[in-house]
C-alpha cells in the first residue's frame, strides 16, 4: 500500500524536481502539498505548483493549500537570486495557470491529514518550518500521531549556505525550526552535510530527459538551466539536489545513514549539537549512485509513444 505524504513546500528549482520525483514514485501517495514563503513569496510558490500540475498531471490530484506569507517573527528573505524572480528559473513562457487552491490555510490542512492518516502519514517539508510550527501551535497532539517527519534543512558540521554556520531553510524562520525540533517529533532532517554530496552533472539529467523526450523533459531542462548555472558559478560539477534528497530520503531512509542527534537552533537558524535526548536524526553518509538513479529513473515518465512500444 502507498504511503499517503504530505509535501509542504516553497517551490524553487529543487523543490520543483522533488515535487516530480513524488508524483512518479508508486511508494507514495502525495495527498497534499501546501506552500510556504521560502524561496519567493508564498503566492509565487503557490504558483508554481499548479504550473507543476498542469505540467505532470498526476493520476490523483492533490489538495493544494496556501500556507504562511512570511516567518513567524520576522520579515521574509527569499532566494531569488538562486531561484528567480518566479521561483522557476524566469521562463518566459509558463502557460497561464487557473486552477484555484483548495485551501488558505496550510496549517489546518495539516493538522487535518494527521488527524486522517496518523502513523501512516509522512510530512515531507522542503522549505522553512513555519506552517509545521503553526500547524503544532493549532494542534500538537495531532502531530504527535504523525508517523514520520522528513525535512530538509540546517548545516550542522559543514559550512552554511546563507551565513558561515546557517542553512536557508531554517535560517529563513529559526523560530519555527526551533519549535519543531522541541516538539518530540520523529524528524528526520536533512542538512548540507547529506545534500551536498548529491552533486547532478547537466550531461547525466540530459542523457536521463533524452529517454523521454516531450514537454515535461523540455520544461526540466529549462527551469533546471538556472541551476545549474549558479551552482557552477559557485565551484560545484553540477546542481546540488537538496530537496530531491530529502524526498528520496522520505520514501527510501535506507539511501543514506543516520545519527540520532540533540541539536539546538541559534538566533541566525544555526543548527548547533548539544548534549542530552536526541530530537533528531540527520542524515550523513548517502548512498548517492543509488540516490541518483532512482532520481534520473524517476524524474520524467516515460512518453506515451514510449510508453506503448515497450
Ligand atoms: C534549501 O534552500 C532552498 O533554496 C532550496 O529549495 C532548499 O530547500 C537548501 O538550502
Ligand atoms: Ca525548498
Amino acid at each position: 500500500m502507498a504511503t499517503p505524504i504530505l509535501i509542504d513546500t516553497d517551490p524553487g528549482i529543487d523543490d520543483a524536481l522533488a515535487l516530480l520525483l513524488a508524483w512518479n514514485s508508486p511508494e507514495v501517495r502525495v495527498d497534499a502539498v501546501t506552500t510556504v514563503a521560502g524561496n519567493v513569496t508564498v503566492e509565487k510558490a503557490t504558483t508554481n505548483v499548479y504550473r507543476l500540475l498542469d505540467l505532470r498531471k498526476p493520476a490523483q490530484l492533490p489538495t493544494v493549500a496556501v500556507g504562511a506569507a512570511g516567518p513567524l517573527a520576522r520579515a521574509l528573505q527569499t532566494a531569488t537570486r538562486y531561484h528567480g524572480e518566479d521561483g522557476l528559473g524566469d521562463l518566459a513562457d509558463w502557460p497561464e495557470t487557473e486552477q484555484a487552491p483548495a485551501s488558505a490555510d496550510a496549517a489546518g490542512v495539516i493538522v487535518q491529514h494527521a488527524r486522517v492518516s496518523q502513523r501512516l502519514l509522512t510530512l515531507v517539508a522542503l522549505g522553512p518550518l513555519t506552517n509545521l510550527a503553526l500547524a503544532l501551535k493549532a494542534d500538537a497532539a495531532a502531530m504527535g500521531f504523525v508517523g514520520r517527519i522528513v525535512a530538509m534543512g540546517g548545516a550542522v558540521d559543514v559550512p552554511g549556505n546563507i551565513t558561515p554556520a546557517a542553512e536557508f531553510n531554517l535560517s529563513v524562520d529559526p523560530e519555527a525550526a526551533h519549535r519543531v525540533l522541541a516538539a518530540k517529533l520523529p524528524l528526520d532532517l536533512v542538512p548540507l552535510d547529506a545534500t551536498r554530496q548529491t552533486v547532478l552533472p547537466r550531461a547525466g539529467l540530459k542523457k536521463a530527459l533524452s529517454r523521454s523526450p516531450g514537454p515535461i523533459a523540455s520544461r526540466i531542462t529549462a527551469f533546471s538551466e538556472r541551476g545549474f548555472r549558479i551552482d557552477h558559478a559557485g565551484g560545484a560539477q553540477g546542481m546540488v539536489l537538496h530537496d530531491p534528497l530529502a524526498l528520496a530520503l522520505a520514501l527510501d531512509p535506507t539511501l543514506a545513514e543516520w545519527e540520532a542527534v540533540r541539536l539546538a537552533i541559534g538566533p541566525e537558524g544555526e543548527t548547533q549539537r548539544v548534549r542530552g535526548e536526541p530530537n533528531c536524526r540527520i542524515a550523513r553518509r548517502v548512498d548517492v549512485p543509488r540516490f541518483v538513479r532512482l532520481f534520473l529513473d524517476r524524474l520524467c515518465p516515460p512518453s506515451p509513444q514510449r510508453r506503448a512500444s515497450s
